[in-house]
């Protein structure tokens, strides 16, 4: 059962790890990604989602690396496939993209990021 996207797009203290930099960087995250929603057409807010993204991908990889969190493969694989398929959109970004980042955030930090909860 997918977690429910939140209307309007916002961080919510349903998403926290309580690890205070990780929920930080996820409050910045769902609003960049709001930002890409009111203006798709802004070729350089798409390019700061992908920076974000990509900033805070390296960050949880490494606070998991240190701490040999058994979920690391599976968990960096999944970052990959997002930036991947993040890194191939342009501006404009058409609705159906936009939902799919929307959906793919909600549902990665409440089904991988929630899983390394007190194990970091
Ligand atoms: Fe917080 Fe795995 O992204």
């Amino acid at each position: 059962m997918p977690f429910t996207v939140p209307e309007p797009y916002c961080w919510d203290d349903s998403f926290m790890t309580f690890y205070d930099q990780v929920d930080n960087e996820h409050k910045g995250l769902f609003q960049i990604i709001f930002d890409v929603a009111i203006n798709p057409i802004c070729s350089e807010t798409l390019k700061k989602c992908l920076d974000l993204m990509v900033a805070h991908f390296t960050y949880e990889q490494g606070v998991m690396i240190r701490a040999n969190y058994h979920g690391f493969p599976a968990h960096k694989a999944a970052h990959d496939e997002f930036i991947g398929k993040l890194s191939r959109l342009t501006a404009p970004v058409n609705s159906d993209d936009v939902d799919f980042c929307k959906d793919w955030l909600v549902q990665h930090v409440k089904n991988f990021d929630f899983d390394y909860r007190g194990k970091l």
